[in-house]
């Protein structure tokens, strides 16, 4: 990585925690020290699984004041912004597959005074010809297929990563999303990415606040 970058951040995916007691996951994913949390929404046919709406996120904002990170695995996402915004979104990102106007969705996000990330699914090439980085915040690089918790992390994706490092300005947040552990995470911090979601890895750990402060120190942002 040749290029200054913004500081690192670790967010731990909702997918894995107890749906049953999110204010109290939410309250104990900001008590270990993590930067934000990541809220997998999905609506049941841009990815098989259903999981929360804005109601359920309003509900987090009220447990916490946690940077929320919105990735939203549905089709028409702007159908979904204003909802999410009002329901306390920090950063609002949408699937490239999932529109037909990305310029405009991400205009949306941006109109709503929210963070804007564009995500690329594995299968997905990341364009070359379009201004995208003058349109959003952040790039979310799939390194699973999206749509389920605990898959092993695709190796073809680092490529992937590292393109988008290249063509981006220094200014945008790369983000990787699946399989994510402290192996993967050094493996795509090397790259340049900057931003690490972890689902299974980190909730598995019987300690999140250490298991947070280890994967800092593999990336090296402590
Ligand atoms: C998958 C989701 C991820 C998921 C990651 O579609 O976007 O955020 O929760 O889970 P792990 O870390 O288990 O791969
Ligand atoms: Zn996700």
């Amino acid at each position: 990585m040749s290029r200054a970058r913004a500081s690192f951040e670790i967010l731990p995916s909702i997918l894995s925690f107890d749906f049953g007691f999110l204010a109290k996951e939410a309250r104990r994913i900001e008590k270990a020290g993590a930067d934000g949390i990541h809220v997998d929404i999905m609506d049941g046919h841009f990815v098989p699984d259903l999981t929360l709406g804005p109601r359920a996120v309003a509900a987090l904002r009220r447990a916490t004041a946690l940077f929320l990170d919105i990735h939203l695995m549905v089709y028409n996402p702007c159908d979904y912004i204003e909802p999410f915004v009002i329901a306390g979104a920090d950063q609002i990102t949408f699937h490239f597959e999932a529109t037909e106007d990305v310029k405009e969705t991400a205009q949306l996000i941006r109109t709503h005074g929210k963070k804007v990330g564009i995500a690329f699914s594995p299968d997905t090439p990341f364009p070359r010809t379009l201004p995208l980085f003058s349109w959003c915040d952040q790039v979310l690089v799939m390194t699973v297929a999206p749509g389920l918790g605990g898959q092993h992390f695709l190796p073809d994706m680092l490529d992937k990563i590292a393109t988008v490092v290249q063509l981006s300005p220094p200014e945008t947040r790369i983000q990787v999303d699946g399989g994510i552990n402290c192996t993967t995470a050094v493996q795509c911090r090397s790259l340049g990415a900057t931003s690490f979601v972890s689902g299974t890895y980190l909730v598995q750990q019987p300690d999140l606040e250490k298991a947070i402060l280890h994967m800092r120190e593999a990336i090296g942002a402590v």
